[in-house]
């Protein structure tokens, strides 16, 4: 194996030793800082720094307003004038406004269906399925709230038509956008709690699910005095999970928007019901808890910080139910009805039994 001069080799062979290790640690080197990038990708990526540094929800949860919002609200119930301002209200009209609710013929339940303003099909088909006035001797009325486009579209000719036609749609002056439906919801609830604050039970709903009127009246009518505790009843498919911190996720919540590492419970906003005395806590409570985007999330909150417990029914279907005839005899709500004829035959023929 050696040459001639037995050191020199020596001498090379150690230098080929080093140049080697050195590649080796360069290498090395190399391997740690492309690791070290990917660890710092995935703690940006999925947002590890947002969950570790988020607040813990069951000890430390003050979402702002950061006072007992509950005497004053029962204050303006009462028709005091409490002594805090309101850091929450909404400066949107109603542009249309049907008075339908009158107090001499009281519904016993008011569906509010949350609209798309394109939607024209599918309020169609709720007003031939679940959103007719009458239902087995029960006073039902159905409203559908939409936002604004643009004033001069095809869309609105045809949304100014059908509200001349049905006088059932109440249109209010915001944009109508995913990330505007808590603007939504809030105004829908002033409109009922300002023209319509008579009713039984509220049924807010969006406007692709199926819902049975009869199962809903029969639910709300013989629900635990666990659940409806002093006529409050905050009911659906009720969430308990943890904010989204990846970044690429169009849920993504940060630490400033939210620093809490749960959600309150929650109702999810495909449908829930509340009762008369919910629907007035939550409006006026609404008043004094800071604006959130997600619309569930932000009653969830404002359910949280009024004392009232929403109550989880399984009747509530989050996920489409697949169709039966027999599975759907309980069923008051199911998610993935926007095809009209679907709905309509399925309406009618849990109707028919
Ligand atoms: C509204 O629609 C009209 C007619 O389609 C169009 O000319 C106008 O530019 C639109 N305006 C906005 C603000 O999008
Ligand atoms: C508006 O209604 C007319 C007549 O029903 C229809 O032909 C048209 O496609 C509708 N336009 C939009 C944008 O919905
Ligand atoms: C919500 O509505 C307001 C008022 O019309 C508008 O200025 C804002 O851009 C809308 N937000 C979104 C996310 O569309």
């Amino acid at each position: 194996m050696l040459g001639k001069d037995p050191k020199k080799q020596i001498v090379k062979y150690r230098e080929s030793q080093c140049t080697l290790k050195r590649l080796i640690m360069r290498r090395n080197r190399y391997k740690l800082i492309v690791f070290a990038l990917v660890l710092v990708y995935v703690y940006h990526f999925f947002g590890v720094g947002d969950y570790v540094q988020s607040k813990n929800f069951d000890s430390d949860f003050n979402y702002p307003l950061n006072v007992d919002i509950r005497p004053i609200v029962q204050a303006i119930l009462d028709g005091q004038k409490p002594n805090v301002k309101p850091i929450n209200y909404y400066p949107y009209k109603f542009l249309s406004n049907y008075r339908q609710c009158s107090v001499v013929n009281k519904p016993d339940l008011v569906i509010i269906v949350k609209s798309a303003i394109d939607h024209f099909g599918h309020r169609d088909a709720i007003r031939k399925t679940y959103g007719k006035p009458h239902v087995q001797g029960y006073n039902v009325k159905t409203f559908f709230f939409l936002g604004v486009d643009n004033a001069s579209s095809d869309v609105q000719k045809n949304i100014t038509k059908e509200m001349t036609e049905f006088k059932d749609i109440i249109q209010m002056s915001f944009r109508d956008s995913y990330f505007n439906n808590t603007i939504k919801t809030v105004m829908s609830f002033r409109w009922i709690f300002q023209h319509c604050a008579e009713a039984q039970h509220y049924l807010f709903t969006d406007d692709d699910m199926y819902i049975s009127v009869q199962n809903l009246l029969k639910y709300v009518s013989d629900v635990t005095t666990a659940s409806e505790r002093d006529g409050i009843l905050f009911a659906g498919y009720v969430f308990k999970s943890a904010p989204q911190r990846f970044r690429s996720s169009k849920w993504r919540v940060s630490l400033e928007e939210y620093p809490w590492d749960k959600w309150p419970p929650y109702v999810t906003a495909g449908a829930y019901v509340v009762s008369n005395k919910a629907m007035k806590m939550l409006y006026v409570g609404s008043l004094f808890v800071k604006h959130f985007r997600f619309d569930d999330i932000y009653l969830g909150i404002v359910a949280k910080k009024m004392g009232i417990v929403p109550t989880h029914c399984p009747h509530f279907h989050f996920y489409k139910k697949p169709y039966e005839r027999e599975v759907y005899s309980d069923v008051i709500a199911s998610h993935g009805y926007s095809n009209h004829d679907e709905l309509i035959r399925v309406w009618n023929e849990q109707n028919a039994l």
